[in-house]
């Protein structure tokens, strides 16, 4: 399966601090935002990443991560002119996913926690092997803000509603979605919504629709953020900050995950670890190639 993350959007209530700079570029605690859904993207076993912005930031990603050969991914970059919806995604990456499945993630969500790739890897299983589609649904405390899911009694799923002002639970659809083949041809069916977008709820109703859509709810033992506003901006350094303080290591390190997975050798992680210089997180490439940090990245 091949993955998007869609980086764009003008981060309208960030201004004055997004007015000159992609939002997705600003820093979470250590790391440019983009690290951490490509380290996501990533821990799903996906290697073949298209990136997705603006006109004026698309550039600036690019001389950021280049064609990805440093963390042994294989990154290409697509502009989108206007935001014109979420799911457009689908349509401006068409040609390269070729008719396959795709996971695609939004640049500025962050997922932590113990057992996530093994989630997120029977999510792309699903859609290889069975053609379904999976969303995943975590409970907030101001669904509003989110596209919901509605649950029927027995805990089946029977709506999903955009932003709704009367929201039928407390369950937010996160920004990562995992589309079995052919989900550029469904994404193309799609019309413009009221707020004239392409709404990837709208996409997620068509595979409910068609008994396709499997939505895993994220236990209390993770954590996902989406890092939109000031405060959530904020919240989500200082969530980073606290996590890598304690323990004494970095979370969500694309050359760290490559490195574990195998991707990458100890020399590339060398390499990598030089053009950080003597930063920490340039340090912490050089402990990881030392072999002291034990255990995997799953
Ligand atoms: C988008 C989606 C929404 C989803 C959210 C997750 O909203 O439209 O369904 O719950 O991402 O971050 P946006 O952040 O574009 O307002």
């Amino acid at each position: 399966m091949k993955g998007i993350i869609l980086a764009g959007g003008a981060g309208t209530r960030l201004f004055p601090l997004t007015l000159v700079t992609s939002k997705q570029l600003l820093p979470v605690y250590d790391k440019p935002m983009i690290y951490y859904p490509l380290s996501t993207l990533m821990r799903s076993g996906i290697r073949d990443i298209l990136l997705i912005s603006t006109p004026e930031d698309t550039p600036r990603f690019e001389a950021l991560l280049g064609n990805g050969e440093q963390f042994g991914l294989h990154l290409s970059y697509k502009v989108q002119p206007a935001p014109d919806g979420l799911a457009q995604s689908f349509l401006l990456g068409e040609e390269f996913l070729a008719g396959e499945g795709g996971a695609m993630i939004l640049g500025d969500n962050l997922f932590y926690g113990n057992g996530l790739g093994t989630m997120l890897r029977t999510a792309v299983r699903r859609a290889e092997e069975q053609g379904r589609a999976t969303i995943f649904g975590c409970y907030v405390k101001d669904p509003e803000r989110f596209g919901v899911v509605g649950f029927d009694e027995e805990g089946h799923v029977t709506s999903i509603v955009e932003k709704p002002a009367e929201p039928q639970s407390n369950y937010a659809v996160t920004g990562i979605y995992f589309y079995p083949a052919g989900v550029s041809a469904k994404a193309a069916t799609l019309r413009p919504s009221a707020r004239g977008e392409l709404e990837i709820t709208d996409l997620n109703l068509l595979y409910l629709q068609e008994g396709k859509l499997d939505v895993e709810l994220l236990g209390r033992s993770f954590t996902w953020m989406d890092t939109g506003t000031v405060d959530s901006l904020m919240e989500a350094s200082t969530f980073v900050q606290t996590i890598e303080q304690r323990q004494g290591i970095k979370i969500s390190v694309p050359e760290e995950i490559a490195y574990r997975f195998g991707w990458i050798g100890t020399e590339r992680l060398l390499s990598a670890a030089e053009k950080y210089g003597h930063s920490p997180y340039g340090a912490h490439l050089r402990t990881v190639a030392q072999g002291k940090i034990r255990g995997v990245v799953e």
